[in-house]
C-alpha cells in the first residue's frame, strides 16, 4: 500500500494558500485537511480531503459544531479525530474521542486517530502505558480496518523536535503488538522537507501528518516526493 502524507493546516491558510496547493502532485493518498471553510475550494482538485475534526453528534441544535455526514456530502473521506490541540486546548477525552471516530466512520469516513504522550511522560519512561491507554479508550469499539493512527508525541508537535526512528520504530511495533499488525500507522511532529527522507527510512511506517511545514507549498511537495518516491 502507498504511504499516506496528511497535511493539517489548523486554523492557518487561506484562499491564495488554496491556489498555491494546485501545484503540488496530489495523488489520492496525499490528504489534505484545510479548515473546514475550504473545504468547498479543494475539492474540485484534492482527491483525498480531510477534515481536523467533527461532531460526535449526528444532527440538532449544537452552535457551531459540524457533523460527519456534512463533512461526507462536502467530499472529505478522512477526518482527524483526537488531535493533542483538541484534547488540551479543548478538554477532548479518549471517550469522546472514540464517539467521534465512531460517528466518522458511521459517516463512511476513515478517522485518523491522534495519540502521542508529553514530554514528561516520554522522560519518566512512561510513554507505554500512557499510549497504550489511549488507544485502549479509543479504538476499543472500532474495526482495525476503519480506522489509521497517528502517533503525535505532543513534545514533538511545532517545536523542531524529533524522536529518533529506533524511538518511532519502538512505538509503532508497541501499538501493532496491541491492536494488530495491519494497524496502519503514520507519524506527525515536526516533520519537515528536511527530515522527511529519514523519516521515510522507517520500514514499517505508512505516512506522515504534517502540520507547519504543509503550509509551505515547496516543503510540502518535497515531503510528498520523500514518501512516494515519485519525484516530480
Ligand atoms: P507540526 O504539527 O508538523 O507543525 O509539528 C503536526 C501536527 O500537530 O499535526
Amino acid at each position: 500500500m502507498k504511504r499516506l502524507i496528511v497535511a493539517n493546516w489548523k486554523m492557518n491558510g487561506s484562499i491564495q494558500l488554496v491556489q498555491e496547493l494546485k501545484s503540488t502532485s496530489l495523488s489520492a493518498n496525499v490528504i489534505v485537511c484545510p479548515p473546514a471553510c475550504y473545504l468547498p475550494l479543494i475539492n474540485s482538485f484534492v482527491i483525498s480531503p480531510g477534515a481536523q475534526n467533527c461532531s460526535q453528534l449526528s444532527k440538532g441544535a449544537f452552535t457551531g459544531e459540524i457533523s460527519a455526514a456534512q463533512l461526507k456530502e462536502l467530499g472529505c473521506k478522512y477526518v482527524i479525530v483526537g488531535h493533542s490541540e483538541r484534547r488540551n486546548l479543548f478538554n477532548e477525552t479518549d471517550a469522546l474521542i472514540n464517539q467521534k471516530a465512531s460517528a466518522a466512520i458511521q459517516a463512511g469516513l476513515i478517522p485518523i486517530i491522534c495519540v502521542g504522550e508529553t514530554y514528561e511522560e516520554r522522560n519518566e519512561n512512561r510513554f507505554k502505558q500512557v499510549l497504550l491507554s489511549q488507544i485502549d479508550q479509543v479504538v476499543h469499539t472500532l474495526d482495525i480496518q476503519k480506522y489509521i493512527i497517528a502517533y503525535e508525541p505532543i513534545w514533538s508537535i511545532g517545536t523542531g523536535l524529533i524522536p529518533t526512528n529506533e524511538n518511532i520504530k519502538e512505538v509503532l511495533d508497541i501499538i501493532r503488538q496491541r491492536i494488530g499488525l495491519s494497524a496502519r500507522i503514520i507519524y506527525g511532529g515536526s516533520v519537515t522537507d528536511k527530515n522527511a527522507l529519514s523519516l521515510a527510512e522507517i520500514s514499517n511506517l505508512d505516512g506522515v501528518l504534517v502540520g507547519g511545514a504543509s503550509l509551505n507549498i515547496h516543503a510540502f511537495q518535497t515531503i510528498i516526493n520523500a514518501f512516494q518516491g515519485d519525484l516530480a
